[in-house]
């Protein structure tokens, strides 16, 4: 049995999503819901789902030792950042080497880094004027939204896009290829 942590920050909706692609697998378990923000949706969702959620503050987070106790107690094998928009801390990208998955909503290396999340990556793909946009998955590395790239898929941008057209197709790309690529990964590990 391989078990996963999802880390979110906000809605959620891609944490439900794997959670659902994986009920009833006897290999795989959602086993934990981490939450760094008491407000976010995420948290109403995981109580739906029957899966254990935490919250942590961003000092907890930061300071590590919390959350890997967590981690301990869950047996992770692999964390899945969807959505999460924290620094990962050294000590625990130290403790989880190529163990923690995040998912970026666009195709790295463009419109990444510190700051760049949800809207406003769509935002700044339609001021780019850029005509294709999609997802990166990567293993994360001691840098924001940078180590190895395991999966990117694409979509067009037409000139008449907003930010919203735009999320609303990256959305639907992260629905139907972030869950498998996650079993993939769990695949490779031993
Ligand atoms: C997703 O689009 C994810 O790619 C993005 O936040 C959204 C969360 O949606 N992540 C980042 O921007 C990380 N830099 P969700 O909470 O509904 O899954």
């Amino acid at each position: 049995m391989k078990r996963i942590a999802i880390f979110a920050s906000g809605s959620g909706s891609n944490a439900e999503n794997i959670a659902n692609y994986f009920k009833g697998n006897d290999n795989v378990e959602i086993s934990l819901i981490v939450a760094n923000n008491p407000q976010a949706y995420v948290i109403e969702r995981a109580k739906r789902l029957n899966i254990p959620c935490k919250v942590v503050t961003k000092a907890e987070f930061m300071a590590a030792d919390t959350i890997l106790d967590m981690m301990k107690e869950y047996q992770i094998d692999l964390i899945v950042l969807a959505g999460f928009l924290l620094l990962v801390p050294e000590k625990l990208i130290n403790a989880y080497p190529a163990r923690i998955v995040n998912i970026h909503p666009a195709l790295l290396p463009k419109h990444g880094g510190k700051g760049m999340y949800g809207d406003r990556v769509h935002r700044a793909v339609v001021e780019s004027g850029d005509s294709e946009s999609g997802i990166t998955i990567h293993l994360i590395d001691a840098d924001y939204d940078k180590g190895t790239t395991f999966f990117q898929a694409k979509c067009p941008v037409l000139p008449t896009d907003t930010p919203d057209d735009v999320a609303a197709k990256v959305h639907a790309l992260e629905y139907e290829h972030f869950p498998h690529v996650i079993d993939e990964i769990l695949q490779q590990l031993n």
